[in-house]
């Protein structure tokens, strides 16, 4: 592909273009009339063969591969012309977002999107060897199969053959993979596309990839080191990055207390503590009113200025955040300050600064409210002072296993439990009297695999008792009748002998960007899609024509946008 034409009068350079690099192509004054009528007739992205001479370069250019050379042409070969393309091809393109997705073939051939396909490549390699090398078999499962529970909703495709029925696209392979314990396949993966149909944001796309694994005759302990071994192994092959110590591990209860969130980002400190006890009694009501109230220092942040405080409560006040408003207390050399001396005095403030581990230069950022809603707020804050003070380096790796989840969540809307994972993890053995008595008390043998503030992977030891596994359904609302409806297919082959099994997923797209040091995963996604869940390359969805509908026995309801 021809990247660049600068014609110099007597000579013409080419800088051609190919998945290997670029390399300057020149044409000379005394090249022959056809080769310079050829060279005249190039413009960007017409793909040609040139046939010619590599010589060493009168004026290197040490900046490039193959800065010490240049290719003196003697034929030039037209294969294809190209019309102009709607952006600049390359390292930095001029086309927004739109056009580059709508072209992306073309967004394709430039060299940053390059190295992200590389890299996807690569790692996969480097997964298919290193769980071949533990004994893994690498067993392909349907698309077309009826719905999993991972709580998504579905993507179901209508079945001609089957009128009025459908299948769904698996939102991941965990019952077939199950299955395949039953089956004796002991170590299983896949690297596996799943589908789901929920709102997208930078680190979701509707279908993306996991590498799906499970095993038989292990304990969480068991998974964890083969998949630490697994993770420090691609850390090391891919990014050559050595971690020696383990990884740490850090109980949900604890995750969710120090940052507000079951994926911490550990790339730095700013850990929160509970002020509730020092903040309540002083009349003043914000505090007195909240059931929790929890802060923490930004470090070196005395200095922000009342425009920089005021933009951090509005941050915290937009919708996607939700606080009601932002207390601070301003710890300097000289004293303390706070939004909130009218109702405590300096000791009172000395001693919650103290308790949030602020040194003088700190600003601590305080929040109140329902426990877990004031922690999820404050985490989103945390995030936004780190960014600012540039604590999010995308080339450090914070790498940690959050354990000990809970097994249930509470849906105030619904008033019903669900499976904070889904309803074949197993309970902790020493929780389970709890199932019927404290339900939102019981801990789950689950564990997500967390990086720099990214869910990359997670899984857990799964229920092989189906007596077990009836109580967990009656625990979630479900009638034997619907459970059996639902699941039947696996409560029965575990009626044949199933082993003790368990296992995790990874995110593939995630695990792509966070070592490409980019948030969003399209970027490491060939054709992904946009926001909307449109490709707007292929302009789908789109409709089918009436008489595709008749086959299917489908009839369209009308619909407003
Ligand atoms: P889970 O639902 O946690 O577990 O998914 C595993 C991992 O898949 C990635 N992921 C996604 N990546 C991109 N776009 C999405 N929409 C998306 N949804 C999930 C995340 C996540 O950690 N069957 C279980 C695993 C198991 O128990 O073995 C499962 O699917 O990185």
């Amino acid at each position: 592909w021809v990247q660049k034409v600068r014609n110099l009068g007597a000579m013409t350079f080419i800088d051609l273009r190919d998945r290997y690099g670029i390399t300057q192509i020149v044409v000379e004054e005394h090249s022959d009339e056809a080769t310079k009528a050829a060279a005249a007739k190039l413009g960007r992205e017409c793909v040609v063969q040139v046939t010619g001479k590599v010589i060493e370069r009168e004026s290197k250019n040490a900046k490039m591969a193959t800065g010490d050379i240049e290719v003196v042409a003697e034929k030039i070969n037209i294969l294809n012309q190209a019309v102009v393309p709607p952006f600049t091809i390359e390292e930095n393109s001029d086309g927004g977002d739109d056009l580059r997705m709508k072209y992306r073939y073309l967004d394709l051939r430039r060299p940053p999107l390059q190295r992200n396909m590389i890299l996807r490549h690569k790692m996969a390699q480097e997964i298919r060897r290193f769980l071949d090398g533990e004994g893994f078999l690498e067993i392909e499962t349907p698309y077309l199969i009826k719905s999993t529970p991972e709580g998504a909703r579905d993507f179901v495709v209508p079945s001609r053959m089957n009128p009025n029925e459908f299948y769904a696209l698996p939102q991941s392979p965990q019952t077939l993979k199950q299955l395949l314990m039953v089956s004796g396949y002991d170590r299983y993966f896949q690297i596996v596309r799943c589908f789901r149909d929920e709102d997208l944001r930078a680190d979701r796309q509707p279908e993306f990839t996991q590498i799906d694994c499970e095993m038989s005759f292990v304990e969480q302990e068991d998974i964890l080191e083969i998949f630490e071994r697994w993770a420090k192994h691609m850390f090391k092959s891919v990014l050559d990055i050595d971690f020696t110590e383990p990884f740490r591990r850090m109980p949900w209860s604890e995750a969710m207390e120090k940052y507000g969130s079951d994926k911490p980002d550990l790339r730095f400190g700013m850990e929160f503590s509970d002020i509730t006890d020092l903040a309540h009694g002083h009349n003043f009501s914000v505090f007195d009113d909240a059931e929790y109230v929890v802060g923490f220092a930004a470090t070196g942040c005395a200095s922000y200025t009342r425009k920089q405080i005021d933009a951090l409560t509005d941050y915290v006040k937009r919708p996607q955040v939700g606080a009601k408003g932002l207390i601070w207390i301003r710890v300097e050399e000289g004293g303390i300050k706070s939004s909130i001396d009218k109702f405590f005095s300096a000791e009172e403030l000395q001693a919650i600064a103290e308790r949030l581990g602020a040194k003088a230069g700190d600003l601590c950022l305080i929040l109140c409210g329902k426990k877990y809603k004031a922690l999820t707020q404050l985490c989103a804050l945390r995030l936004e002072v780190a960014e600012q003070l540039g604590l999010r380096d995308p080339k450090k790796f914070a790498p940690l296993w959050v354990v000990d989840f809970p097994m249930f969540e509470w849906d105030e809307e619904t008033e019903r439990f669900y499976a904070k994972h889904h309803p074949f993890t197993s309970p902790k053995p020493e929780d389970i009297d709890k199932l019927e008595s404290d339900p939102g008390a019981v801990r789950a043998n689950a564990y997500d695999f967390v990086c720099n503030g990214t869910e990359i992977g997670g899984g857990s030891i799964r229920i092989h008792d189906p007596k077990l596994q009836s109580l967990i359904f009656k625990c979630l609302g479900f009638t034997p009748e619907q459970a059996e409806a639902q699941f039947g297919f696996l409560i029965n082959a575990f009626r044949y002998g199933a082993p003790p099994h368990g296992g995790l997923a990874f995110g593939f797209d995630r695990l792509c960007s966070l070592f490409g040091g980019v948030d969003s995963i399209r970027d490491f996604i060939a054709f992904p899609k946009n926001n909307a869940g449109r490709d707007v390359m292929l302009d789908g969805p789109s409709p089918i024509d009436q008489a595709q509908l008749d086959e299917l026995y489908l009839s369209l309801v009308p619909f407003e946008k």
